[in-house]
Protein backbone atom coordinates (compact mmCIF):
# COMPACT_ATOMS: atom_id res chain seq x y z
CA UNK A 1 0.00 0.00 0.00
CA UNK A 2 2.96 2.21 0.87
CA UNK A 3 4.56 1.79 -2.85
CA UNK A 4 3.34 5.19 -4.32
CA UNK A 5 4.42 7.09 -1.64
CA UNK A 6 8.16 5.40 -1.34
CA UNK A 7 8.19 6.13 -5.22
CA UNK A 8 7.58 9.34 -4.33
CA UNK A 9 10.03 10.19 -2.31
CA UNK A 10 12.69 8.36 -4.30
CA UNK A 11 11.83 10.76 -6.99
CA UNK A 12 12.44 13.89 -4.65
CA UNK A 13 15.75 12.84 -3.23
CA UNK A 14 16.73 11.57 -7.12
CA UNK A 15 15.25 15.15 -8.02
CA UNK A 16 16.97 17.57 -6.10
CA UNK A 17 20.31 16.29 -4.89
CA UNK A 18 22.14 18.30 -2.20
CA UNK A 19 18.86 19.37 -1.17
CA UNK A 20 17.20 16.19 -0.48
CA UNK A 21 20.13 15.00 1.41
CA UNK A 22 20.00 17.87 4.07
CA UNK A 23 16.13 16.39 4.40
CA UNK A 24 17.31 13.25 4.62
CA UNK A 25 19.82 14.09 7.30
CA UNK A 26 17.71 16.26 9.36
CA UNK A 27 15.40 13.11 9.31
CA UNK A 28 17.75 11.00 10.89
CA UNK A 29 18.45 13.15 13.43
CA UNK A 30 14.66 13.58 14.53
CA UNK A 31 14.32 9.86 14.58
CA UNK A 32 11.78 8.19 16.74
CA UNK A 33 8.97 6.46 17.24
CA UNK A 34 6.20 8.72 15.90
CA UNK A 35 8.86 9.52 12.43
CA UNK A 36 6.70 8.84 9.02
CA UNK A 37 7.50 5.59 7.41
CA UNK A 38 7.99 8.53 4.14
CA UNK A 39 7.41 11.54 4.36
CA UNK A 40 5.91 14.67 3.24
CA UNK A 41 6.00 18.53 3.65
CA UNK A 42 5.48 18.39 7.24
CA UNK A 43 8.01 15.69 7.79
CA UNK A 44 10.22 17.65 6.42
CA UNK A 45 9.38 20.94 8.28
CA UNK A 46 9.57 19.17 11.40
CA UNK A 47 13.14 17.72 11.05
CA UNK A 48 14.53 21.49 9.91
CA UNK A 49 13.04 22.05 13.86
CA UNK A 50 9.80 24.31 12.30
CA UNK A 51 7.00 21.71 12.87
CA UNK A 52 3.77 22.42 11.36
CA UNK A 53 1.08 23.52 13.04
CA UNK A 54 -1.56 23.45 10.25
CA UNK A 55 -1.62 21.67 7.16
CA UNK A 56 -4.79 21.55 4.35
CA UNK A 57 -4.61 19.80 1.44
CA UNK A 58 -7.99 18.50 -0.73
CA UNK A 59 -5.31 16.52 -2.92
CA UNK A 60 -2.80 14.60 -0.46
CA UNK A 61 -0.87 14.05 3.00
CA UNK A 62 0.94 16.23 3.82
CA UNK A 63 2.76 13.79 6.48
CA UNK A 64 4.34 10.29 4.93
CA UNK A 65 2.15 9.05 8.04
CA UNK A 66 -1.57 10.58 7.89
CA UNK A 67 -4.14 8.54 7.36
CA UNK A 68 -7.34 10.53 8.52
CA UNK A 69 -9.66 12.33 6.19
CA UNK A 70 -8.59 15.43 3.96
CA UNK A 71 -11.63 17.36 3.71
CA UNK A 72 -15.40 17.05 3.83
CA UNK A 73 -18.37 17.40 1.46
CA UNK A 74 -22.01 18.56 1.21
CA UNK A 75 -24.26 17.63 -1.63
CA UNK A 76 -26.79 19.65 -2.59
CA UNK A 77 -29.70 16.30 -3.02
CA UNK A 78 -30.20 15.69 1.12
CA UNK A 79 -27.82 18.08 2.37
CA UNK A 80 -25.82 15.17 3.36
CA UNK A 81 -21.98 15.11 4.62
CA UNK A 82 -19.09 12.85 3.48
CA UNK A 83 -15.40 12.97 4.87
CA UNK A 84 -12.61 12.73 1.58
CA UNK A 85 -9.68 10.55 2.91
CA UNK A 86 -7.20 9.02 1.11
CA UNK A 87 -6.18 6.06 -1.20
CA UNK A 88 -3.72 4.35 1.55
CA UNK A 89 -1.93 6.14 4.45
CA UNK A 90 0.49 9.45 3.00
CA UNK A 91 -0.58 9.33 -0.28
CA UNK A 92 -3.32 10.93 -2.68
CA UNK A 93 -7.25 12.16 -2.31
CA UNK A 94 -9.41 9.64 -3.10
CA UNK A 95 -11.69 11.53 -5.44
CA UNK A 96 -13.44 8.46 -6.63
CA UNK A 97 -15.43 8.86 -3.13
CA UNK A 98 -16.39 12.56 -3.90
CA UNK A 99 -17.56 11.78 -7.10
CA UNK A 100 -19.80 8.81 -5.95
CA UNK A 101 -21.03 10.69 -3.27
CA UNK A 102 -21.91 13.20 -5.79
CA UNK A 103 -22.92 11.65 -8.44
CA UNK A 104 -26.61 13.23 -10.08
CA UNK A 105 -26.21 16.54 -7.81
CA UNK A 106 -23.56 18.90 -7.10
CA UNK A 107 -21.14 19.70 -3.95
CA UNK A 108 -19.20 22.14 -1.80
CA UNK A 109 -16.22 21.96 0.31
CA UNK A 110 -17.56 22.38 3.80
CA UNK A 111 -14.45 21.54 6.22
CA UNK A 112 -10.47 21.56 5.41
CA UNK A 113 -9.01 19.29 7.83
CA UNK A 114 -5.87 20.30 9.36
CA UNK A 115 -3.52 17.29 8.90
CA UNK A 116 -1.12 18.58 11.99
CA UNK A 117 -3.43 17.11 14.56
CA UNK A 118 -3.75 20.45 16.03
CA UNK A 119 -7.06 20.82 15.01
CA UNK A 120 -6.93 23.85 12.86
CA UNK A 121 -9.31 23.07 10.52
CA UNK A 122 -11.00 25.71 8.17
CA UNK A 123 -14.54 26.07 7.91
CA UNK A 124 -17.16 28.63 5.71
CA UNK A 125 -15.69 32.00 7.36
CA UNK A 126 -18.30 33.87 8.72
CA UNK A 127 -19.19 38.07 8.43
CA UNK A 128 -16.97 40.47 9.00
CA UNK A 129 -15.86 44.06 8.64
CA UNK A 130 -15.81 44.35 5.51
CA UNK A 131 -18.54 42.06 4.01
CA UNK A 132 -21.12 39.92 5.47
CA UNK A 133 -21.62 36.29 5.46
CA UNK A 134 -21.41 33.54 6.51
CA UNK A 135 -19.63 33.03 2.97
CA UNK A 136 -19.97 31.03 0.10
CA UNK A 137 -18.41 27.22 -0.07
CA UNK A 138 -16.02 26.26 -3.28
CA UNK A 139 -18.05 24.11 -5.53
CA UNK A 140 -16.15 20.78 -4.58
CA UNK A 141 -15.37 19.84 -8.57
CA UNK A 142 -13.98 23.39 -9.89
CA UNK A 143 -10.88 22.75 -9.57
CA UNK A 144 -10.01 18.84 -10.89
CA UNK A 145 -5.97 17.77 -11.46
CA UNK A 146 -4.43 14.73 -10.98
CA UNK A 147 -1.41 14.49 -8.31
CA UNK A 148 1.07 11.85 -8.77
CA UNK A 149 -1.24 10.81 -11.80
CA UNK A 150 -4.15 10.63 -9.33
CA UNK A 151 -7.29 12.88 -9.96
CA UNK A 152 -7.85 15.05 -6.87
CA UNK A 153 -9.74 18.20 -6.39
CA UNK A 154 -8.71 22.01 -5.03
CA UNK A 155 -10.88 24.63 -3.42
CA UNK A 156 -12.08 26.86 -6.14
CA UNK A 157 -12.40 30.36 -4.68
CA UNK A 158 -15.12 32.42 -6.90
CA UNK A 159 -15.46 35.67 -4.96
CA UNK A 160 -17.88 35.92 -2.11
CA UNK A 161 -15.99 32.14 -1.43
CA UNK A 162 -14.58 32.00 2.04
CA UNK A 163 -12.45 29.64 5.08
CA UNK A 164 -11.42 30.67 8.29
CA UNK A 165 -10.78 29.68 11.78
CA UNK A 166 -10.94 32.00 14.86
CA UNK A 167 -10.03 29.55 17.45
CA UNK A 168 -6.69 27.87 16.29
CA UNK A 169 -4.29 25.99 18.44
CA UNK A 170 -0.04 26.70 18.22
CA UNK A 171 -0.41 29.67 15.51
CA UNK A 172 2.16 32.15 15.92
CA UNK A 173 0.89 35.56 18.11
CA UNK A 174 2.45 38.85 18.63
CA UNK A 175 5.80 39.13 16.76
CA UNK A 176 6.12 34.99 17.44
CA UNK A 177 8.01 33.11 14.00
CA UNK A 178 6.03 31.53 11.67
CA UNK A 179 6.52 30.36 7.99
CA UNK A 180 3.94 29.10 5.62
CA UNK A 181 3.35 28.00 1.90
CA UNK A 182 0.78 27.65 0.00
CA UNK A 183 0.14 25.78 -3.66
CA UNK A 184 -1.98 28.19 -5.77
CA UNK A 185 -3.26 27.66 -9.74
CA UNK A 186 -1.06 30.48 -11.35
CA UNK A 187 -3.61 31.18 -13.62
CA UNK A 188 -6.87 31.65 -11.87
CA UNK A 189 -6.53 35.16 -9.78
CA UNK A 190 -8.05 38.47 -9.96
CA UNK A 191 -7.40 42.06 -8.89
CA UNK A 192 -9.90 42.25 -6.06
CA UNK A 193 -8.81 41.81 -2.39
CA UNK A 194 -7.72 39.22 -1.25
CA UNK A 195 -6.97 35.92 -2.05
CA UNK A 196 -5.16 35.24 0.67
CA UNK A 197 -4.01 32.14 3.11
CA UNK A 198 -2.14 32.22 6.78
CA UNK A 199 -2.12 34.62 9.71
CA UNK A 200 -5.32 36.48 10.39
CA UNK A 201 -7.17 38.26 12.43
CA UNK A 202 -9.59 36.28 15.05
CA UNK A 203 -12.56 38.96 15.45
CA UNK A 204 -13.31 39.14 11.36
CA UNK A 205 -12.24 42.72 11.82
CA UNK A 206 -9.35 45.11 10.54
CA UNK A 207 -7.57 46.02 14.31
CA UNK A 208 -4.62 47.33 12.69
CA UNK A 209 -1.78 47.08 10.56
CA UNK A 210 0.63 44.01 11.60
CA UNK A 211 -1.96 42.41 12.86
CA UNK A 212 -2.23 39.69 10.09
CA UNK A 213 0.35 37.76 8.21
CA UNK A 214 -0.50 35.84 5.21
CA UNK A 215 0.52 34.97 1.84
CA UNK A 216 -1.34 36.83 -1.06
CA UNK A 217 -1.96 35.79 -4.90
CA UNK A 218 -3.35 38.33 -7.34
CA UNK A 219 -2.95 41.47 -8.97
CA UNK A 220 -4.35 43.83 -6.81
CA UNK A 221 -2.65 47.20 -6.69
CA UNK A 222 -4.03 48.84 -4.31
CA UNK A 223 -0.99 49.09 -2.09
CA UNK A 224 1.79 47.28 -3.50
CA UNK A 225 3.01 45.46 -6.68
CA UNK A 226 6.31 43.80 -8.08
CA UNK A 227 7.33 44.19 -11.81
CA UNK A 228 5.76 43.71 -14.56
CA UNK A 229 1.57 43.36 -14.92
CA UNK A 230 0.89 41.11 -12.01
CA UNK A 231 -0.20 38.50 -10.55
CA UNK A 232 2.21 38.43 -7.77
CA UNK A 233 2.78 37.10 -4.48
CA UNK A 234 2.84 39.45 -1.72
CA UNK A 235 2.26 39.26 2.28
CA UNK A 236 -1.02 40.79 3.32
CA UNK A 237 -0.09 42.26 6.93
CA UNK A 238 -3.18 44.07 7.30
CA UNK A 239 -3.80 47.55 5.52
CA UNK A 240 -1.01 46.73 2.90
CA UNK A 241 0.09 43.91 0.48
CA UNK A 242 3.69 43.82 0.52
CA UNK A 243 6.35 43.07 -2.38
CA UNK A 244 9.10 43.66 -0.48
CA UNK A 245 10.45 46.56 1.85
CA UNK A 246 8.56 49.20 0.48
CA UNK A 247 5.01 49.81 0.98
CA UNK A 248 4.49 50.67 -2.50
CA UNK A 249 6.42 48.59 -5.61
CA UNK A 250 9.44 46.35 -5.28
CA UNK A 251 10.68 45.46 -8.62
CA UNK A 252 12.62 42.09 -7.36
CA UNK A 253 8.58 40.37 -6.51
CA UNK A 254 8.43 38.92 -10.35
CA UNK A 255 4.80 38.43 -11.94
CA UNK A 256 4.32 34.73 -11.73
CA UNK A 257 1.60 33.20 -13.90
CA UNK A 258 2.90 29.08 -13.35
CA UNK A 259 -0.07 26.84 -13.56
CA UNK A 260 0.67 25.46 -10.35
CA UNK A 261 2.61 27.73 -8.10
CA UNK A 262 4.61 27.46 -4.75
CA UNK A 263 4.37 30.83 -2.66
CA UNK A 264 6.24 30.88 0.81
CA UNK A 265 6.19 33.68 3.31
CA UNK A 266 8.03 33.58 6.64
CA UNK A 267 8.18 36.03 9.25
CA UNK A 268 9.80 36.73 12.87
CA UNK A 269 10.86 39.81 14.68
CA UNK A 270 12.11 42.49 11.85
CA UNK A 271 12.78 39.67 9.61
CA UNK A 272 10.77 38.10 6.86
CA UNK A 273 10.97 36.67 3.21
CA UNK A 274 8.70 35.80 0.06
CA UNK A 275 9.92 32.96 -2.16
CA UNK A 276 8.45 31.20 -4.62
CA UNK A 277 8.59 28.48 -7.83
CA UNK A 278 7.11 26.50 -10.16
CA UNK A 279 4.82 23.86 -7.93
CA UNK A 280 5.88 21.45 -11.21
CA UNK A 281 9.62 21.96 -11.56
CA UNK A 282 12.73 23.50 -10.38
CA UNK A 283 13.45 25.64 -7.21
CA UNK A 284 12.62 28.49 -5.46
CA UNK A 285 13.62 31.97 -5.91
CA UNK A 286 13.58 34.83 -3.03
CA UNK A 287 11.42 37.46 -4.01
CA UNK A 288 12.21 39.33 -0.77
CA UNK A 289 14.49 38.54 2.36
CA UNK A 290 15.15 41.10 4.67
CA UNK A 291 13.94 43.40 7.81
CA UNK A 292 10.41 44.34 8.43
CA UNK A 293 8.52 46.83 6.10
CA UNK A 294 10.08 51.09 6.23
CA UNK A 295 6.81 51.70 7.13
CA UNK A 296 5.27 52.37 10.64
CA UNK A 297 3.21 49.86 12.59
CA UNK A 298 4.65 46.55 11.13
CA UNK A 299 7.60 45.61 13.29
CA UNK A 300 7.24 44.03 16.33
CA UNK A 301 4.33 42.47 14.46
CA UNK A 302 0.75 41.87 16.05
CA UNK A 303 0.07 38.72 15.00
CA UNK A 304 -3.50 37.07 16.13
CA UNK A 305 -3.31 33.37 14.65
CA UNK A 306 -6.54 33.24 12.93
CA UNK A 307 -6.62 31.53 9.92
CA UNK A 308 -7.93 32.21 6.46
CA UNK A 309 -8.32 31.10 3.09
CA UNK A 310 -9.50 33.27 0.01
CA UNK A 311 -10.36 35.97 2.14
CA UNK A 312 -9.00 39.13 3.76
CA UNK A 313 -8.62 39.84 7.36
CA UNK A 314 -11.32 41.89 7.51
CA UNK A 315 -13.52 39.12 5.34
CA UNK A 316 -12.67 41.33 2.32
CA UNK A 317 -14.43 38.76 -0.32
CA UNK A 318 -14.16 40.15 -3.80
CA UNK A 319 -10.90 37.68 -4.91
CA UNK A 320 -10.91 34.72 -6.95
CA UNK A 321 -8.13 31.77 -7.09
CA UNK A 322 -7.85 28.64 -6.25
CA UNK A 323 -5.72 26.91 -3.14
CA UNK A 324 -4.45 22.48 -3.67
CA UNK A 325 -2.46 22.46 0.01
CA UNK A 326 -0.87 24.43 2.53
CA UNK A 327 0.44 24.66 5.85
CA UNK A 328 1.68 26.89 8.48
CA UNK A 329 4.44 26.09 10.58
CA UNK A 330 6.04 27.15 14.06
CA UNK A 331 9.47 28.53 13.71
CA UNK A 332 11.16 30.42 10.94
CA UNK A 333 12.01 27.49 8.52
CA UNK A 334 15.52 27.85 6.90
CA UNK A 335 15.67 28.10 3.25
CA UNK A 336 17.24 24.97 2.97
CA UNK A 337 14.00 23.10 4.86
CA UNK A 338 11.71 24.98 2.30
CA UNK A 339 14.14 24.05 -0.43
CA UNK A 340 13.41 20.39 0.23
CA UNK A 341 9.84 21.29 0.99
CA UNK A 342 9.90 22.70 -2.80
CA UNK A 343 11.39 19.09 -3.74
CA UNK A 344 9.13 17.47 -2.39
CA UNK A 345 5.96 19.52 -3.99
CA UNK A 346 7.89 19.53 -7.59
CA UNK A 347 8.23 15.45 -7.13
CA UNK A 348 4.52 15.09 -6.35
CA UNK A 349 3.53 15.91 -9.60
CA UNK A 350 0.84 18.09 -10.02
CA UNK A 351 -1.10 18.27 -13.58
CA UNK A 352 -3.92 19.79 -14.89
CA UNK A 353 -5.88 17.07 -15.21
CA UNK A 354 -6.53 16.33 -18.88
CA UNK A 355 -6.05 13.73 -19.99
CA UNK A 356 -7.50 11.31 -23.08
CA UNK A 357 -9.16 13.11 -25.98
CA UNK A 358 -11.54 13.03 -28.41
CA UNK A 359 -14.19 11.56 -25.51
CA UNK A 360 -17.44 13.59 -23.93
CA UNK A 361 -15.57 12.10 -20.57
CA UNK A 362 -14.48 14.77 -17.65
CA UNK A 363 -10.65 14.96 -18.23
CA UNK A 364 -11.22 14.60 -21.73
CA UNK A 365 -9.98 17.38 -24.15
CA UNK A 366 -11.98 17.59 -27.08
CA UNK A 367 -13.45 20.16 -29.93
CA UNK A 368 -16.95 20.31 -31.03
CA UNK A 369 -18.30 20.44 -34.92
CA UNK A 370 -21.48 22.07 -36.33
CA UNK A 371 -22.92 19.76 -38.02
CA UNK A 372 -25.23 22.06 -40.13
CA UNK A 373 -24.78 21.67 -43.82
CA UNK A 374 -23.71 23.56 -45.91
CA UNK A 375 -22.20 26.35 -43.99
CA UNK A 376 -21.01 24.82 -41.13
CA UNK A 377 -19.72 21.67 -41.40
CA UNK A 378 -16.10 22.46 -40.82
CA UNK A 379 -16.99 25.19 -38.10
CA UNK A 380 -16.15 24.22 -34.83
CA UNK A 381 -17.46 26.09 -31.13
CA UNK A 382 -15.03 28.45 -29.93
CA UNK A 383 -14.12 30.98 -27.81
CA UNK A 384 -13.70 34.44 -29.65
CA UNK A 385 -10.72 36.39 -29.75
CA UNK A 386 -10.96 38.66 -26.68
CA UNK A 387 -11.86 35.27 -24.60
CA UNK A 388 -15.71 36.36 -24.16
CA UNK A 389 -17.96 35.71 -26.27
CA UNK A 390 -18.42 32.14 -28.12
CA UNK A 391 -18.83 31.60 -31.91
CA UNK A 392 -18.42 28.88 -34.51
CA UNK A 393 -15.71 29.13 -36.81
CA UNK A 394 -14.02 27.23 -40.11
CA UNK A 395 -11.03 25.63 -38.31
CA UNK A 396 -8.85 23.65 -40.34
CA UNK A 397 -4.84 22.41 -39.78
CA UNK A 398 -3.54 25.51 -41.31
CA UNK A 399 -5.55 27.77 -38.08
CA UNK A 400 -2.73 29.57 -35.99
CA UNK A 401 -2.34 27.70 -32.91
CA UNK A 402 -4.16 30.23 -30.68
CA UNK A 403 -7.06 29.68 -32.93
CA UNK A 404 -6.79 26.17 -32.61
CA UNK A 405 -6.34 26.79 -28.70
CA UNK A 406 -9.39 28.28 -28.76
CA UNK A 407 -11.23 25.71 -29.97
CA UNK A 408 -10.33 23.32 -27.80
CA UNK A 409 -11.94 22.30 -24.30
CA UNK A 410 -11.76 20.05 -21.62
CA UNK A 411 -14.63 18.17 -20.52
CA UNK A 412 -15.30 18.36 -16.43
CA UNK A 413 -17.89 16.48 -14.75
CA UNK A 414 -20.96 19.56 -14.88
CA UNK A 415 -20.72 21.92 -11.96
CA UNK A 416 -24.44 22.10 -10.93
CA UNK A 417 -24.43 18.23 -11.75
CA UNK A 418 -22.10 15.88 -12.19
CA UNK A 419 -23.65 13.60 -13.97
CA UNK A 420 -23.80 15.89 -16.68
CA UNK A 421 -20.65 18.29 -18.17
CA UNK A 422 -19.50 21.68 -17.85
CA UNK A 423 -16.70 22.63 -20.54
CA UNK A 424 -13.00 24.64 -19.22
CA UNK A 425 -11.51 26.54 -22.05
CA UNK A 426 -8.09 24.82 -22.94
CA UNK A 427 -6.09 28.14 -22.98
CA UNK A 428 -8.03 29.87 -20.59
CA UNK A 429 -7.79 27.90 -17.45
CA UNK A 430 -10.34 27.83 -14.97
CA UNK A 431 -12.77 29.78 -17.48
CA UNK A 432 -16.09 27.80 -18.34
CA UNK A 433 -18.92 27.79 -21.21
CA UNK A 434 -21.75 29.54 -19.55
CA UNK A 435 -25.04 31.43 -20.56
CA UNK A 436 -26.49 34.32 -19.78
CA UNK A 437 -29.01 36.04 -21.09
CA UNK A 438 -29.57 32.91 -23.17
CA UNK A 439 -26.16 33.98 -25.07
CA UNK A 440 -22.82 31.67 -24.73
CA UNK A 441 -19.84 33.68 -22.64
CA UNK A 442 -16.39 32.28 -21.35
CA UNK A 443 -15.90 33.24 -17.91
CA UNK A 444 -14.45 32.68 -14.23
CA UNK A 445 -17.25 31.38 -11.81
CA UNK A 446 -18.63 35.17 -10.49
CA UNK A 447 -19.57 33.19 -7.48
CA UNK A 448 -23.22 33.97 -8.31
CA UNK A 449 -25.40 30.56 -6.79
CA UNK A 450 -26.41 30.82 -10.77
CA UNK A 451 -22.81 30.31 -12.52
CA UNK A 452 -22.40 26.77 -11.69
CA UNK A 453 -26.00 25.94 -13.62
CA UNK A 454 -25.59 28.45 -16.38
CA UNK A 455 -22.37 26.06 -16.89
CA UNK A 456 -23.71 22.68 -16.89
CA UNK A 457 -25.15 21.07 -20.20
CA UNK A 458 -26.65 17.35 -20.40
CA UNK A 459 -25.62 15.23 -23.30
CA UNK A 460 -28.23 13.91 -25.40
CA UNK A 461 -28.38 12.27 -28.84
CA UNK A 462 -28.47 14.62 -31.08
CA UNK A 463 -31.52 16.35 -31.82
CA UNK A 464 -30.90 15.99 -35.67
CA UNK A 465 -30.48 12.10 -35.00
CA UNK A 466 -26.54 12.86 -35.82
CA UNK A 467 -23.84 13.14 -32.99
CA UNK A 468 -24.49 14.86 -29.63
CA UNK A 469 -26.93 17.63 -28.02
CA UNK A 470 -26.31 19.51 -25.20
CA UNK A 471 -29.19 20.27 -22.87
CA UNK A 472 -29.08 23.22 -20.75
CA UNK A 473 -29.38 21.90 -17.32
CA UNK A 474 -31.14 24.97 -16.00
CA UNK A 475 -33.68 25.67 -19.24
CA UNK A 476 -34.06 21.90 -20.18
CA UNK A 477 -36.32 22.78 -23.42
CA UNK A 478 -33.02 24.63 -24.51
CA UNK A 479 -29.84 23.39 -26.31
CA UNK A 480 -26.36 24.82 -27.09
CA UNK A 481 -26.85 26.08 -30.70
CA UNK A 482 -25.20 28.19 -33.37
CA UNK A 483 -27.30 30.66 -34.69
CA UNK A 484 -25.84 33.16 -37.25
CA UNK A 485 -22.06 31.85 -36.29
CA UNK A 486 -23.42 32.86 -32.07
CA UNK A 487 -23.47 30.28 -29.84
CA UNK A 488 -26.79 30.52 -27.28
CA UNK A 489 -29.05 27.94 -25.79
CA UNK A 490 -31.72 28.20 -27.62
CA UNK A 491 -35.32 26.14 -27.82
CA UNK A 492 -37.45 24.82 -31.12
CA UNK A 493 -39.52 27.74 -31.56
CA UNK A 494 -39.40 30.77 -28.75
CA UNK A 495 -39.59 34.73 -28.68
CA UNK A 496 -35.69 35.30 -29.56
CA UNK A 497 -34.40 35.11 -33.23
CA UNK A 498 -32.17 32.28 -31.83
CA UNK A 499 -35.16 30.41 -31.16
CA UNK A 500 -35.64 29.73 -34.58
CA UNK A 501 -37.21 26.74 -35.45
CA UNK A 502 -35.24 26.93 -39.13
CA UNK A 503 -32.36 24.13 -38.59
CA UNK A 504 -32.77 23.66 -35.27
CA UNK A 505 -32.02 20.15 -34.92
CA UNK A 506 -28.55 20.56 -37.06
CA UNK A 507 -27.61 23.63 -35.20
CA UNK A 508 -28.26 21.95 -31.73
CA UNK A 509 -26.72 18.84 -32.81
CA UNK A 510 -22.45 18.50 -32.50
CA UNK A 511 -19.61 15.97 -33.61
CA UNK A 512 -17.48 14.70 -30.90
CA UNK A 513 -13.71 15.72 -32.50
CA UNK A 514 -10.18 14.95 -31.81
CA UNK A 515 -8.92 18.09 -29.77
CA UNK A 516 -7.63 21.44 -31.64
CA UNK A 517 -4.67 21.43 -29.56
O1 LIG B 1 -4.13 44.27 3.87
C1 LIG B 1 -5.04 44.21 2.84
C2 LIG B 1 -6.44 44.04 3.36
O2 LIG B 1 -6.84 45.21 4.02
C3 LIG B 1 -6.70 43.01 4.41
O3 LIG B 1 -6.72 41.68 3.93
C4 LIG B 1 -8.00 43.41 4.92
O4 LIG B 1 -8.23 42.97 6.23
C5 LIG B 1 -7.99 44.92 4.81
O5 LIG B 1 -9.11 45.38 4.14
Amino acid sequence: MIKPSIRRVRRAFLAVGATAALAAGLLTAAAGPSQAATQGPCDIYLAGGTPCVAAHSTTRALYGAYDGPLYQVRRASDNATRDIGLLSAGGYADAAAQDSFCAGTSCVITVVYDQSGKGNHLTQAPAGGAAGGPDNLANAVEAPVTVGGHKAYGVYVAPGTGYRNNNTNGIATGDQAEGMYAIFDGTHFNGGCCFDYGNAETNNLDTGDGHMEALYFGNNKSWGSGSGNGPWVMADLENGLFSGVNRGFNANDPSVSNRFLTAMLKGGPNQWALRGGDAQSGGLSTFYNGVRPNATGYNPMHKEGAIILGIGGDNSKWAQGTFYEGVMTQGYPSDATENAVQADITAVGYNSGSTGTGTLTPGSRISLRATTAPCCTSHYLRHDDADNKVVISDTDSSSSATDKADATWIVRAGLANSSCLSFESANNPGEFLHHYNYELYLDFDNGAGSFAQDATFCPTSGNSGVGTSLQSVNFPTKYLRHYNYTAYVASNGGPNSWDSGTSWAADTSWLVAQPWS
